[in-house]
């Protein structure tokens, strides 16, 4: 909260008007104990500050979990229809200066001769003069430091200027806001992370049962093939062994290179199941390695190495691999560039190709278990999973998690 505490000596309408005062307070907490629905209580969050505000429209801008970009939460109609389509990178334009410094900011008139001013065009015409943007920051003295959720921005039509009372007062009721939009994003983090659970345990069942065919599959075709037609050389070998030592040597040569293959097949049939290389290796080397174990395309790898738990470790080298098959299936490239970065408390993994690309939008990314499946590990290590493609322009996927997860196992 801003110094000359609002609802100390000065009141946050800037004009003692006890009356008022209480109506907004009790409007206020009746947005923010709306529920836990975090569209509804920014839709509430929006309408009432315009309101109080006298202003013709809000936006809420939220905080990435990257916490390197704003993206719209909620608005006024009609833009809310436009909520999380717009994004603005940490300090670009006013909200992305406001998150990055903490401070407010305003805008009388003139908004393009402000450097700090950039036009988005997802909101259309910019029929707005005045701007007062304040930074939403959660927690206060008692709850430690404080954290910053988002940017509150208030537009008039009309020139208006901004008083410090009123960004005070759009910044006291940001300050109050603020633990409700929190909340509303923990819970429905929770409810995300809680669906992704239930279908990641249909899956698991399912690939279960896949993995155990596969496992049959190599078992009877592939390897028992071999130990049988090892044991019958073995037996022409024995029967050979006194009248034609020549053909006993032929028979148990062929017995040998049988017991090679066969025991090449269990290795990559295990392969298959776990990836051995994770445990020795470690998470950077195990993606390098992977990278350089496909024949058909050149792929580059940088991984820096990160000290992730094994469940973690195994569901990133588990997305990589399911990319670059992709890659390898789909994208006709010839080059392909695995990343994998930590930076500060994100952990960010980028498989990139130079192929044909495709749409994600489009019903064939819903269609394959791949996409799906890499999605919902996404969501269970708490990150998010972005595909960048269009046709003939390649593909770039990103996966990205906070390394201090309380993923479960
Ligand atoms: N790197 C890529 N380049 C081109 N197309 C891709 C790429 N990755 C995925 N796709 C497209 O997305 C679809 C869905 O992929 P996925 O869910 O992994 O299923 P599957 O690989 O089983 O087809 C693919 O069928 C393909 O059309
Ligand atoms: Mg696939």
């Amino acid at each position: 909260m801003t110094p000359g505490t609002p609802l100390g000596r000065m009141t946050p309408l800037g004009r003692a008007d006890p009356a008022k005062e209480a109506r907004l307070l009790a409007r206020i907490i009746e947005t923010i104990s709306a529920g836990l629905d975090l569209e509804e209580i920014l839709r509430g969050i929006a309408a009432l500050t315009t309101e109080t505000t006298q202003t013709d429209v809000c936006f809420v801008y939220l905080l990435d979990e990257t916490g390197e970009r704003l993206v719209l939460g909620g608005a006024t109609p009609p833009f809310h229809a436009l909520a999380g389509q717009v994004e603005l990178k940490m300090g670009e334009g006013i909200s992305g200066w406001v998150a990055a410094h903490g401070r407010p900011a305003v805008i009388t008139e003139d908004k393009h001769a402000d450097q700090r001013y950039k036009h988005l065009p997802a909101l259309g015409r910019e029929d707005f003069t005045s701007l007062a943007s304040v930074p939403i920051h959660s927690g206060s003295v008692h709850h430690g430091p404080p954290r910053l959720v988002g940017v509150l921005n208030v537009h008039t039509r009309q020139r208006r200027e901004f008083s410090d009372a009123d960004v005070q007062l759009l910044g006291w009721m940001a300050g109050l806001m603020a633990g409700a939009i929190e909340n509303a994003r923990l819970h429905r983090m929770l409810a995300r992370r809680e669906e992704a659970m239930e279908r990641f345990a249909e899956r698991i069942v399912l690939a279960q049962e896949t993995e155990r065919r596969r496992l049959a599959g190599e078992i009877h075709d592939g390897i028992s093939q071999r130990v049988v037609s090892l044991s019958f050389h073995l037996s022409a070998a024995a029967d050979a062994l006194n009248e034609s030592p020549h053909v006993a040597a032929r028979e148990i040569a062929e017995a040998q290179a049988l017991a090679e293959a066969a025991l090449d097949e269990t290795r990559l049939a295990i392969a298959g199941l776990h990836p051995p290389v994770l445990d020795d290796l470690g998470l950077a080397a195990s993606l390098e390695s992977l990278a350089g174990s496909i024949p058909q395309l050149e792929v580059h790898a940088e991984a820096s190495p990160c000290e992730l738990p094994a469940h973690v470790a195994t569901s990133v080298y588990r997305i990589a691999q399911e990319a670059l098959q992709n890659v390898v299936k789909h994208a006709g490239a010839s080059q392909a560039r695995v990343r994998l970065l930590s930076h500060g408390d994100t952990i960010t993994l980028e498989i990139e190709d130079d192929g044909k690309g495709f749409s994600p939008e489009a019903g064939n990314a819903a269609t394959g278990y791949g996409l799906p499946g890499m999605r919902e590990r996404a969501e269970l290590l708490g990150g998010t999973l972005e595909v960048k493609s269009y046709p003939g322009q390649g593909t770039l996927l990103r996966l990205r998690f906070p390394a201090n997860n309380q993923a479960r196992p």
